[in-house]
């Protein structure tokens, strides 16, 4: 199966992917997190795409479909992957469609979540991940059983992203709205498009999500 996951920042596209990745033996495929390893790694790409994510701006198409037209020719998504991230542009959907069709494949769901822009800011910035696995808690609405204590890995050091404060989300959100909404419209018109409700808690929009999946499998 290979899905899109489209939706604002801080909607949970990472936080379902993760989940769904688990569920389906499917890869989850984040333009973000690839970009903030190039970053971390001090390489040309991460070089020019720092300055840029920390004002909340949009890389350019060129290079993030340079990076993921890398990865979905590789083995370990032959079975199928979770776009967490891309497409964010017009110029980037029709990239990946190109790429589709050079490999004789497709898509078989866009799920868009919803969520109302006045919950994304808290969201973001209550937000940190494991500084050794990277799963992902929030310190209100997903905190790790333990305090301190990483759930999935024991990890005691916890670490938050350059880009999740405020300001910088205000310009995530323009940046969405101007350049990544009009996808809603291009995938509806291609019959692909499926939205969930990502207000409600974390394990609802997942079985929600669950469920839109089985019924396109089952299709
Ligand atoms: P990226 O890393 O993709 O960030 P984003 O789209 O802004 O999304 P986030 O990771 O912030 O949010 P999310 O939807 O994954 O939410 P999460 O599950 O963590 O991109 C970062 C930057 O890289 C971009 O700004 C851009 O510069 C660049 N970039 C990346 N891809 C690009 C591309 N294709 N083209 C150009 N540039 C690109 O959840 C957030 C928090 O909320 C968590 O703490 C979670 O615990 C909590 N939460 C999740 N779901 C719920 C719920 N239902 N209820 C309550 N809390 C919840």
């Amino acid at each position: 199966m290979r899905l899109i996951l489209l939706g604002p920042p801080g909607a949970g596209k990472g936080t379902q992917a993760a989940r769904l990745e688990k569920h389906f033996g499917i890869k989850q495929l984040s333009t973000g997190d690839m970009l903030r390893a190039a970053v971390a790694s001090g390489s040309e790409i991460g070089q020019q795409a720092k300055a840029v994510m920390e004002r909340g701006e949009l890389v350019s198409d060129e290079i993030v479909v340079g990076i993921i037209s890398d990865v979905v020719d590789q083995d370990e998504v032959a079975n199928g992957y979770i776009l967490d991230g891309f497409p964010r542009t017009v110029a980037q959907a029709e990239a990946l469609d190109a790429m589709l069709r050079e490999k004789s494949s497709k898509l078989d769901c866009v799920v868009e979540m919803k969520v109302d822009d006045s919950v994304l800011v808290a969201r973001i910035t209550g937000r940190y991940t494991c500084a050794k696995c990277g799963a992902g808690y929030h310190k209100e609405f997903q905190k790790p059983q333990t305090e301190g204590v990483c759930d999935n890995c024991g990890g005691t050091e916890f670490k938050t992203r350059a880009d999740d404060n405020e300001e910088t989300v205000k310009s995530r959100l323009v940046a969405y709205h101007a350049q990544t909404a009009p996808l809603i419209d291009y995938y509806g018109k291609k019959g692909l498009l499926r939205s969930v409700d990502g207000m409600a808690d974390i394990d609802e929009v997942t079985k929600e999500i669950v469920s839109v999946l089985e019924k396109v499998k089952a299709a």
